[in-house]
């Protein structure tokens, strides 16, 4: 090896090593790609979007409450193995800490899209029908004081914490998934979800405000919903149930299309179709 080569190579390796130093969180990202983070990534809608958008080249902050070690993050860390654009990060939507810890690792990172997905659910579509069918005269309110804290404050937080990020990217869209079981304009005749649909309620207002809040930004919030997606055991065999790798695709779709004209709105990612409050 000549000295000139051994040279080059020794720059190159001290450049790169001063990249990592500098720049740690983005190592493996391509400044050329967009950026997504995904709330709520290990399991369900959140993991399948996870995926498909690093399989697509993006890059990708992928969050999870849960910590190093923990069984529940295997799924994404195969991932992960196949694609060094995906990162795995520590969130719980109900800390400020923790969402801010983040924040401040990616703060040299524009953030194109943000998607608010996590949600206090169950794992099983068992259990989440034994929650939503809880009497009013048996809510359990600091059940319900979590179903508020994870599914309305939560994406309020990280939109806080990641405002700056998004408005410095190219894309700079929110995106908040939302439910019909928080909507008034469907009017379904049900007592069911009472907790999960007021705190989903509680969402679509505090999206529909901060769209208005970040329009002269240039900030776009958008709000997503689908019918019925077979994102959990048990939930296969209800036959509206559609299949995830599906809803999700139709999902970045909408993402993808999304304007300023319908920011504040919800759309209906399994139809396409622009769904009331
Ligand atoms: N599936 C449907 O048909 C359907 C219909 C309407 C709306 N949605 C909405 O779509 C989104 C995804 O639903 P899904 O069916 O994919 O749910 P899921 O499979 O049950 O996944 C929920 C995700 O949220 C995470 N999560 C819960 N609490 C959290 C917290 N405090 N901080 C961070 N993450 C937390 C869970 O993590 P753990 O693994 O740690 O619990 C899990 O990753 C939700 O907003 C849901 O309301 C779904």
């Amino acid at each position: 090896m000549s000295s000139f080569t051994i040279t080059g190579l020794f720059k190159a390796l001290t450049f790169a090593g001063l990249s990592l130093a500098l720049f740690p969180a983005q190592a493996t990202f391509s400044p050329d790609a967009p950026t997504v983070l995904v709330t709520g990534a290990n399991r369900g809608i959140g993991f399948e979007l996870a995926k498909q958008y690093a399989e697509a080249g993006w890059n990708v902050i992928a969050t999870t409450r849960r910590g190093e070690g923990d069984p529940g993050r295997a799924g994404l860390e195969q991932v992960q193995q196949g694609h060094p654009n995906l990162h795995i990060e520590r969130i719980d939507v109900t800390s400020t800490e923790m969402i801010n810890a983040v924040a401040d690792k990616y703060r040299d990172q524009p953030l194109d899209v943000l998607i608010n997905n996590a949600a206090a659910v169950e794992a099983t579509f068992q259990a989440d029908l034994e929650q939503v069918n809880q009497p009013y005269n048996e809510i359990d309110f600091d059940a319900a004081r979590m179903d508020f804290d994870v599914n309305a404050l939560g994406p309020m937080r990280m939109a806080q914490a990641f405002m700056d990020h998004v408005k410095r990217s190219k894309q700079k869209k929110i995106i908040n998934v939302t439910s019909f079981i928080g909507s008034f304009g469907r009017g379904i005749p049900t007592a069911m979800g009472m907790n999960y649909g007021a705190s989903k309620a509680a969402l679509n207002m505090y999206s529909l405000k901060l769209s208005h809040a970040v329009k002269p930004d240039g900030v776009i919030v958008g709000l997503v919903e689908p019918i019925l997606v077979a994102s959990k055991p048990g939930v296969a065999d209800n036959p509206m149930a559609k299949p995830v790798q599906d809803e999700v695709a139709k999902l970045r779709k909408v993402i993808a299309d999304i304007t300023m004209e319908t920011s504040g709105l919800i759309t209906n990612f399994s139809t396409g179709e622009i769904d009331p409050y």
